[in-house]
């Protein structure tokens, strides 16, 4: 942590020296916007911030400079959320887990086997009224939810196959920084070792953990598959990505240009989502050339064991039920049309 902290210190006192080094060039009028995320430069996250980069200063280009930096390098996702709130920086892609110790609004997310199908998931995650609804439900923490991004389906992976939640049973296993993430590892028998994404690689290698959870792209742009070679499709959960905005600069911004940033944010949403299933097929791919093994398994034992998480919860947070309900409706619709 203090690690981190240090970095990011120097990273932005790094900023301010080169800003006022730079005297009066058109430099010093415009305002550095920082955006902070976890994923590497070619990761579909990236892409999208780019787009959002390219958005804004293609419009008020004289007036801000958006800086992207990716590989955790302002800090792991709970310490940049922190300073999003702040203000330090002003934008945070990051998973809704990590969120949650935030605001538990956000914990609807982490309910496991929430979603019946892709489809559903993002239908829900495209319903403009409830998505805002939740988005700025945190303004009080200074920071809301702009736009969302995908971040596919998480399933195990770990350095012995997983093909039943008994072999899971004592594993040690990485989730996010999340009390919901924690719980649904206690119902699966699993020991679960919450830490950022950034230090999952090394835990593996060095034992500390046995394995994780997370969509393809951990194993290649994260390079977790050089070091778990079982991957089974036991497809818990579909947590999305958020872009998290500090809320005095979004108030602060003119209504024209506040405009350009949220259309900015759609932007970079579409950009992610056009790159999204094109890169899991390539990660598929890579990772077993990298030697991953990938497995299909029946989920139905995975899912009794976590599914009294969902009772469990609404009963002890009471802001859940009506996005819950909202959420089993558009299950039930896309079902209907034929979804899984
Ligand atoms: C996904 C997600 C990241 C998140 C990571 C994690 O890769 O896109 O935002 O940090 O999972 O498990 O921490």
């Amino acid at each position: 942590m203090l690690k981190f902290m240090k970095k990011t210190i120097i990273i932005l006192a790094l900023g301010s020296l080169i800003f006022s080094f730079t005297g009066c060039t058109s430099v010093e009028k415009k305002r550095i916007v920082r955006i902070s995320h976890s994923q590497s430069q070619e990761h579909p996250d990236h892409l999208g911030l780019l787009a959002f980069e390219k958005y804004v200063e293609s419009r008020l280009g004289d007036k801000y400079d958006v800086q992207i930096f990716p590989n955790e390098l302002l800090g792991p996702s709970v310490k940049t959320l922190e300073l999003t709130q702040t203000g330090a920086i002003d934008y945070v892609l990051t998973s809704t887990g990590n969120v949650e110790t935030f605001d538990n609004i956000y914990q609807i997310f982490s309910l496991p086997y929430l979603f019946d199908s892709t489809e559903a998931y993002h239908a829900v995650m495209e319903d403009k009224k409830l998505i805002n609804g939740i988005y700025e439900s945190t303004k009080a923490s200074g920071f809301q939810g702009v736009t969302w991004f995908d971040a596919g389906t998480r399933n195990f992976y770990a350095k012995t196959p997983i093909k039943t939640p008994k072999d899971l049973k004592s594993k040690k296993i990485r989730v996010i920084q999340s009390p919901v993430n924690v719980r649904m590892m206690q119902l699966l028998g699993a020991s679960a070792t919450p830490m950022s994404f950034g230090e999952v690689y090394t835990a593996i290698q060095q034992g500390v953990i046995d394995g994780a959870e997370n969509n393809e792209l951990a194993l290649t742009n994260n390079k977790h598959g050089e070091v778990a070679k079982n991957y089974v499709y036991n497809q818990h959960q579909m947590v999305p990505d958020i872009l998290v905005a500090n809320v005095k600069f979004l108030e602060g911004l003119s209504t024209e240009d506040r405009k350009v940033f949220d259309g900015a944010a759609k932007e970079a949403t579409k950009v992610e989502r056009e790159n999204w299933d094109k890169q899991v097929k390539e990660a598929i791919k890579k990772a077993k050339g990298m030697g991953v093994k990938f497995r299909e398994t029946d989920i139905k034992p995975f899912k009794e064991k976590v599914m009294p998480l969902h009772k469990e919860l609404l009963s002890q947070n009471k802001k859940l039920k009506p996005i819950y309900d909202k959420i089993q409706e558009v299950n039930k619709k896309y079902s209907v049309k034929g979804g899984k």
